[in-house]
Order: structure tokens, then C-alpha cells, then sequence
């Protein structure tokens, strides 16, 4: 990318600055800056890479502990039957599964008691991800664990940006470990409010800030040093991983992407801190 050089008078010294980062055209991708036309080929990029290894490795990074943080975030949706939801960046599927398995376990309790026609309203949970990659991995697992197969699950690909789906239409939405790979979070936001009905809850899991003196050490070291060298070890591809290590520190704090998520208009707008702040819930109400 070529750079315009401007001035800025600095005591008696003219200092070049660069203008084509103050016109709002440039963003992040981990560390680096980026045009923003690039940003979602160059994360696009990075899930097609690790989409087979994406499931082994995120066990791998998080010892497991992605699957308690996820099961977190559903059990404070409340899933319920006939519920219509949209698990946006949802990859290969698994918040959308926790959130079936719930609800099927609701149902089958609750048909020792009523029969299925007392089922009336249809539920349909949808996954929405930008990579095809990701979403076929999701597809071929939801197929090994016989879910969806009776059109409960729809599989769509899309921006989270810019969704495909009518105003006022979800009962929840989710987004985990999905936010921070985006151009602009703001648009995400505002995507989120517009689908969601009136009553509805924005649920976001995301890797986020820990501020707890040597905890905050010792993670700086696990992040930086440890995960990008079993991203080489495990994928074969350091640089994916050092992608996104680099784009959780880019990520805005968690008081900060509270007041974004207030910005885009919900209420009760809370978050919970899960291992020191490793990862937070963010939630909020469109009332
Ligand atoms: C770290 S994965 C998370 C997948 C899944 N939610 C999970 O928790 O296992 C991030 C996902 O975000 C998707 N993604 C990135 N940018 C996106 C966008 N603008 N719109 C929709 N999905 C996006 C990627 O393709 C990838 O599948």
C-alpha cells in the first residue's frame, strides 16, 4: 500500500504523519494495519487455513476450557422450544449444537407430559459464518451427531455485517470468538439489533483483557510465545495463530465494547469476566 506523507509542525521541525491512516480507510488485522477492503480476505484467509485443525486446536489452546465458556454462554440464553436463534460466526457449529441439545432434552422431558403437536411454533436455529470452509466442517459434524437432520438447523453463509435476515425475526442471537475478526464491530452490532425481536438477547463470548497483575504476565507469555508454536506444531501454520493472539489484544476492553453494545441501542447491558478476564459474556436486552 503506498503511503501519502503529510506534515505536522513539531516544535520547529516538520514531522511526516500518515494520512492514509487518519481517513478511516485503514484498520487492524492482529498487529498489522490493513486497508479495510483487505481485512475480510485476509481473515477469510486465516479460517480456511485452520478450519480442519479448528476444533482439535481450540482444545488444545484452552486445555478444554472452550467448551465450559460455551456452555456458559448457552445457559444464560435459556434456550427453549420453538425459539428462533442466529449463531452468527458460528464455524463449525458448535455453540448451535449446545443450544439443539438443550432444547431436545426440554422437549423430550416435557413429552412425558404433553405430545409433540403441543410443540406448535417451529423452532429454527440458524448458523451464519462468512467461511465456507468452517461452515462444511460444521455441517459434517452436525450430520455425526444426527442433529438437524429435521430442519431444526439451517446452515447460511454470510456477513455478519451485512445479515441476511428480516428485521425483528430472532428470539437470540449469539456471536463467540466471532467479533473480534471483524471490519467493524459497530456494523455488527447494529445487524444484531435490527434482527432481533423486541424481547430478544445478544449474547457475545469473546477473548478478552485480563487486568490481574502476574496472571496478566504468565498469559502475555502463553498467548505470544506458547499458541502461535502449537499452531506450527499441531497445523503447520504459525502465522494463523499469531494472527489470533494479535487480534484478542487489538479486541476493545471489556467496559469499552459494553458502552459499543449500549451505543447500538440494547438495555440491561451486562458482562461477566470468566478466568480472570481470559474471556467475558457480554449481554444485552433489545427492549
Ligand atoms: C474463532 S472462529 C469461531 C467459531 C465458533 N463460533 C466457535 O466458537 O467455535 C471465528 C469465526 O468467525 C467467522 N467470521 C469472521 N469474520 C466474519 C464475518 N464478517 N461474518 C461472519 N463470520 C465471520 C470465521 O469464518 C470463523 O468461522
Amino acid at each position: 500500500m503506498a503511503l501519502r506523507l503529510a506534515t505536522r509542525k513539531f516544535g520547529s521541525k516538520l514531522l511526516p504523519i500518515r494520512t492514509s491512516f487518519l481517513h478511516s480507510h485503514a484498520t487492524s488485522f492482529g498487529f498489522k494495519e490493513v486497508r479495510e477492503a483487505e481485512k475480510s480476505q485476509m481473515v477469510s484467509n486465516v479460517f480456511s487455513s485452520v478450519a480442519s485443525n479448528y476444533d482439535l486446536m481450540n482444545d488444545l489452546m484452552s486445555g478444554g476450557l472452550h467448551r465450559l465458556w460455551k456452555d456458559r454462554l448457552v445457559s444464560k440464553l435459556n434456550p427453549f422450544p420453538g425459539m428462533k436463534h442466529l449463531d452468527v460466526a458460528g464455524g463449525t457449529g458448535d455453540v448451535v449444537f449446545k443450544i439443539l441439545e438443550t432444547i431436545n432434552n426440554i422437549k423430550r422431558r416435557a413429552m412425558q407430559d404433553v405430545s409433540e403437536d403441543d410443540f406448535l411454533e417451529e423452532g429454527r436455529i440458524y448458523v451464519c459464518d462468512i467461511n465456507t470452509n468452517m461452515l462444511n466442517v460444521g455441517k459434517k459434524r452436525a450430520l455425526e451427531r444426527g442433529l438437524g437432520e429435521d430442519k431444526s438447523l439451517v446452515w447460511v453463509e454470510g456477513d455478519a455485517e451485512a445479515l441476511s435476515f428480516d428485521n425483528n425475526t430472532m428470539d437470540g442471537y449469539t456471536i463467540a470468538f466471532g467479533i473480534r475478526n471483524v471490519t467493524h464491530i459497530e456494523k455488527v452490532l447494529a445487524e444484531a439489533y435490527r434482527v432481533l425481536k423486541r424481547g430478544g438477547r445478544f449474547l457475545c463470548l469473546e477473548l478478552s483483557h485480563v487486568e490481574i497483575p502476574v496472571f496478566k504476565e504468565l498469559y502475555n507469555y502463553y498467548s505470544f510465545q506458547v499458541i502461535p508454536a502449537i499452531g506450527e506444531l499441531v497445523a503447520g501454520d504459525r502465522g494463523s495463530y499469531q494472527y489470533l493472539v494479535e487480534s484478542i489484544r487489538r479486541f476493545p476492553p471489556q467496559e469499552k465494547f459494553a458502552s459499543m453494545i449500549v451505543e447500538a441501542g440494547f438495555q440491561k447491558v451486562e458482562y461477566e469476566n470468566l478466568v480472570g478476564g481470559v474471556v467475558s459474556i457480554h449481554s444485552g436486552l433489545k427492549i
